[in-house]
């Protein structure tokens, strides 16, 4: 039976990660209202959602995702005037997937209202004490709740297949400043209550809010970055390119679609380089590198605002049709604002950290359309609880790198023209809608492959998407910048050059990187303290550079860096750093007790994502 959501396309998809029944009564607006609670760690207050049900649609129960929320009351209204109350049940919480929230509603209600208060545990959620912030003497809050976090702070259909607009009043400690994805006014009065409005329709895991002594810097008429006020100086001089970037990603892919682009620079223990929360991304301070060397982190959150925010993922099976859009757009505007040399040196840096992943993963973890259930669709266990995986344990390298590695090879086929014209076709057709992979290899077998028959048999599709590993005609990116810094390497490592005599006084970031990962795993400790007097590895403040070497002085027990170490792990809280670097530790005895040592200091700092999964890897508690 068509239904009008039938023609919507990724609804109807089965998301495994949402409790919610958005086929039968679909949420289409939010109005929330918060009290920022910082003493007891808690936003209190409500969410009036607006719903619509499919023409003829008669439903009366409407199933919300919540994650440990604390439900006072529902409500339901035909006018959003009167307020009747409305029967509720919270089921017992899955770990993964939190607790479905059943309300009770007439057929033609239109609005519901839900009085609740998160809980300090919540998942989305991380508050900080003054210490854990730049100015030392403010708390903070902050939100991130992708993939599936935003249920932990506001009961609502956690899938990102349902698209909402949004409005919402905060009301904070009166010398706070409060941040949303959605319109952000710089010049807002510092009163303590705020209200903010996000008129395009976009997935809840792009819900954010954070809280804290903000202040703001302009970058351009539309772009600019938040920060606490030692930072944010330093971050507007580290992004100056903000603009350059938002009009090389226009001139190739369409117009900007959400009015400003501003850049949020949060406290360290943010656990991600950067999400990219729309209108706001947000992003870690171990990107103020202090020579923009790594701001392609910023070009790929900006690279959202077209691939992820404008046509999204409709279920985290698809998730590579957010990453790898991203990272191929990202590496199209590096290219552009920085040149081409620079983009290929990152491809290959991407292509590295693909190979070697996917030498670790089993096969099923290899493939794009990935399969996140626990166990096999075919064993008839259809009805039993959800056994299936978090997303955030099934997030690897591989819709990442694998997915723009795809895109790129499209790109050569088809030629550079052909594909970006496609892509903008693809970009408008789609905008504002969550879609499957089926969805967009319809797409592209109408408007690519069906009228270029040679093209469709140089490009293996199905392969890409549906196989392990990587297809034997995938492109190879090359950078010869990077084939001089492994001669040198080789030199330097046969004893035929001092470390002193290495050119690398002109080398970028993306060199040094190339150059420590072409070391080999054990190094003596001589040649590691001849690096080190050269160049100062060790003390290095680029946190890319400061990673790598510390992987490889862990490898070799170079113990000259341990203090190091200790600093770097307890200062912040990136995922992506904290993970190697735990993992390379615990591969000894000795390692291991310098983790716990170190995790014992560091883990209240860490936010709870960081936490889960530094907490398998030593352990803990032991
Ligand atoms: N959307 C992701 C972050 C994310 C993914 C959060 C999945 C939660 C679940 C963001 O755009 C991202 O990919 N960030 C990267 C940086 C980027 C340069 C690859 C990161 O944080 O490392
Ligand atoms: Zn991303």
């Amino acid at each position: 039976m068509p239904t009008a959501t039938a023609v919507i396309p990724g609804s109807g998809a089965h998301d495994d990660h949402s409790y919610s029944n958005p086929d039968e009564i679909r949420v289409r607006h939010a109005e929330l209202d918060w009290d920022v609670l910082f003493d007891r760690r808690i936003l209190r207050g409500g969410a009036i959602l607006t719903v619509e049900r499919p023409p003829g649609g008669r439903a009366t129960r409407l199933v919300l995702d919540t994650r440990d929320l604390d439900v006072q009351k529902a409500e339901s209204s035909r006018d959003g005037l009167s307020w009747a109350n409305a029967p509720f049940s919270l089921a017992p919480a899955d770990k993964i997937l939190g607790s479905a929230l059943s309300i009770t509603l007439p057929a033609d209600a239109t609005r519901v209202r839900i009085s609740y208060a998160t809980r300090p545990q919540a998942s989305g959620l991380q508050w900080l004490d003054p210490p854990q912030t730049a100015g030392k003497t403010h708390p903070f809050l902050f939100t991130q709740s992708e993939a599936i976090h935003a249920r932990s702070w506001i009961p609502l259909q956690d899938s990102p297949q349902v698209r909402i607009t949004y409005r919402a009043r905060v009301r904070t400690p009166k010398n706070l400043m409060a941040v949303m994805s959605a319109n952000n006014d710089p010049k807002a009065a510092r009163d303590g209550d705020y209200e903010f409005e996000m008129p395009q329709p976009i997935s809840s895991y792009l819900i954010a809010l954070a809280v804290g002594d903000l202040s703001f810097a302009p970058i351009s008429g539309r772009t600019g970055v938040w920060a606490e006020p030692p930072v944010v100086g330093k971050a507007a001089r580290e992004f100056a390119d903000l603009e350059s970037m938002i009009r090389a990603a226009e001139e190739l892919f369409g117009p900007y679609r959400w009015d400003r682009y501003d850049v949020l620079v949060l406290p360290p223990s943010f656990p991600f380089g950067g999400m990219e929360n729309p209108r706001l991304t947000f992003a870690t301070p171990t990107v103020l590198a202090g020579d923009r060397s790594l701001v392609a982190l910023v070009a790929h959150e900006l690279a959202h605002s077209w691939a992820g925010n404008l046509v999204t993922n409709a279920t985290w099976r698809d998730f590579w049709l957010n990453e790898g859009f991203t990272v191929y757009i990202e590496r199209r505007i590096v290219e552009r604002v920085f040149g081409r040399r620079r983009a290929e040196m990152e491809a290959v840096l991407g292509l590295q950290d693909l190979a070697k992943e996917i030498a670790t993963l089993p096969e099923k973890d290899q493939i794009l359309h990935v399969d996140l259930r626990g166990r096999d669709p075919d064993d008839g266990f259809t009805d039993v609880p959800y056994e299936g995986r978090d997303p955030d344990d099934g997030f690897t390298d591989v819709p990442y790198e694998k997915g723009a590695l795809f895109l790129r090879h499209l790109e050569q086929m088809s030629g550079r023209e052909t594909f970006d014209r496609f892509l903008r076709g693809y970009f408008d057709h789609f905008a504002f809608q969550s879609i499957t992979t089926e969805d967009f290899l319809r797409y592209l077998h109408a408007n690519l492959l069906d009228a270029n028959r040679e093209l469709a048999a140089r490009v293996p599709v199905e392969e890409w998407v549906e196989k392990p590993g990587i297809p034997a005609s995938a492109p190879r990116p090359k950078s010869e910048a990077f084939e001089r810094v492994e001669a040198e390497a080789v030199r330097w490592l046969a004893g035929k050059a001092p470390a002193s005599g290495l050119p690398a006084g002109g080398w970028s970031t993306q060199e040094w990187l190339h150059f420590l990962r072409a070391l080999p795993a054990t190094l003596p400790r001589e040649k590691m303290a001849e690096l080190d007097q050269a160049f100062h590895l060790t003390d290095s403040g680029n946190s890319e550079i400061t990673n790598q070497w510390l992987l490889i002085s862990i490898g070799n027990g170079y113990e000259p860096a341990y203090p190091r170490l200790e600093r770097f792990l307890v200062s912040m809280g990136r995922r992506k750093f904290l993970k190697p670097l735990y993992e390379a530790l615990v591969k000894t005895p000795e390692g291991q007790t310098r983790a716990l040592a170190i995790y014992r200091k560091a883990r209240a700092t860490y936010h709870p994502i960081a936490v889960a999964t530094v907490d398998k890897i030593v352990g803990w508690p032991g």
